[in-house]
């Protein structure tokens, strides 16, 4: 009977086999079929005073949305990766197989000269709905799911700030993504679902509007098995970020739960923890090979209103505490 039992068994293993390759198949030629999506662009409201909007598309990229940070080239030897003089905006390698990603990341120039080829319906469908302009639908690190959700005027303030930049020549690769992880981007597209800012009235609704736009919760969330953040723990933090050298910086647990998390700090604390970086005489201090640093938005967030900074404090507060020692850095184990 052995023999028989045997080839059965075989027979099951060739027929899951065969089952997992047309399973995968499929799964292969959905994703190449599936069309890139794109919505209609909301119109730009006509009547904005130019130079309010301008003033406004700068507060959120510069302090808000923090684009540079990603988009130009930064010094690693200084506290909080600040860019480098006279090259913000330019572009640059952001990540890659050296970070274990299934890609190499490039961040593009968003001065005129990068975004030569851009119309402004481009961008906007660039930033929210994440179709770069060749028609690939980039990697979700660029943050389009949360910018889909901003106020369309507020996104069209944003580009038109962007069109102010002045121009870096400054060539930056196509970013590329591993097949078949690439074709799962179109997976990640938003359909767009606009916040109307002027509805807002609440200061913990006009907090989480902006901490959407920050990415707060993007990176005080621990990490799921997908590499993405867990929101069922939003603001627990201890998603770790590595340090180049080897070192690991983790996020801080921002809920009020009082013990692990920022339940003791009063309004006025949590703000001068964001301004102490915003004093006319600071400088970033030089950190050693290896040492502690951190990729917290600090010199951007410094320059936020600290009526913002107080409402994204009593938006944090809303959140359900939750108890999470966060252990802020180790360093590199070798
Ligand atoms: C966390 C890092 C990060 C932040 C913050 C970020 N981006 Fe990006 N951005 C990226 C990466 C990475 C890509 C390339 C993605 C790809 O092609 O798969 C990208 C691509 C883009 C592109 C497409 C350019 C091209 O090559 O065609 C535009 C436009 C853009 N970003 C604008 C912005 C603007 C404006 C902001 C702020 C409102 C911003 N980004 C914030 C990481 C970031
Ligand atoms: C790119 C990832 C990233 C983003 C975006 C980010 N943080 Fe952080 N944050 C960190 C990391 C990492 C730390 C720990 C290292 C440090 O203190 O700088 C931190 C530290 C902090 C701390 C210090 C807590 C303490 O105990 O001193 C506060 C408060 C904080 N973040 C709040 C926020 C808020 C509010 C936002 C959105 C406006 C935000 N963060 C956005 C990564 C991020």
């Amino acid at each position: 009977m052995r023999p028989l039992l045997l080839s059965r068994n075989k027979r099951y293993m060739i027929y899951f086999s065969i089952m997992a390759v047309v399973i995968s198949l499929f799964v292969l030629i959905y994703l190449l079929l599936k069309p890139v999506e794109t919505w209609p662009i909301p119109a730009q409201e006509l009547g904005f005073n130019k130079d309010l909007r301008i003033l406004r598309g700068k507060y959120l990229v510069e302090n808000v949305a923090h684009c540079a940070h990603c988009h130009s080239p930064t010094d690693s030897t200084k506290f909080g990766f600040p860019v480098l003089e006279g090259r913000k905006y330019s572009g640059g390698f952001l990540m890659g197989h050296n970070q274990g990603l299934p890609a190499e990341l490039y961040a593009a120039n968003l001065t005129p000269y990068g975004l030569s080829k851009y119309q402004d319906d481009d961008l906007y469908r660039a930033l929210t709905q994440g179709v770069a302009k060749d028609g690939h639908v980039m990697f979700p690190l660029m943050p389009y799911g949360a910018y889909s959700k901003m106020d369309p005027q507020d996104v069209w303030s944003m580009i038109a700030y962007l069109r102010t930049l002045p121009s870096i020549r400054n060539d930056v690769p196509t970013s590329t993504v591993d097949f078949p992880v690439g074709l799962i981007n179109k997976l990640s597209q938003p359909s767009p679902q606009p916040t109307s800012f002027a509805s807002l009235s609440q200061e913990a609704d006009l907090g989480a509007y902006y901490a959407n736009i920050a990415g707060c919760l993007e990176c005080h969330s621990p990490e799921n098995s997908r590499h993405e953040a867990d929101l069922s723990q939003a603001g627990a933090g201890g998603r770790a970020f590595v340090l180049p050298g080897g070192g690991v910086v983790r996020s801080s647990n921002i809920t009020r739960e009082p013990r692990t998390g920022i339940g003791s700090w009063s309004a006025d604390r949590f703000v001068s923890r964001f301004k102490q970086y915003a004093d006319s005489a600071y400088r970033p201090e030089t950190i050693p090979a290896g040492g502690a640093n951190t990729y917290m938005a600090w010199h951007f967030f410094a320059g936020m209103e600290e009526a913002d900074l107080r409402r994204i404090y009593a938006y944090l507060r809303t959140l359900p505490p939750q108890s999470n020692q966060v252990v802020r850095y180790s360093p590199a184990s070798n």
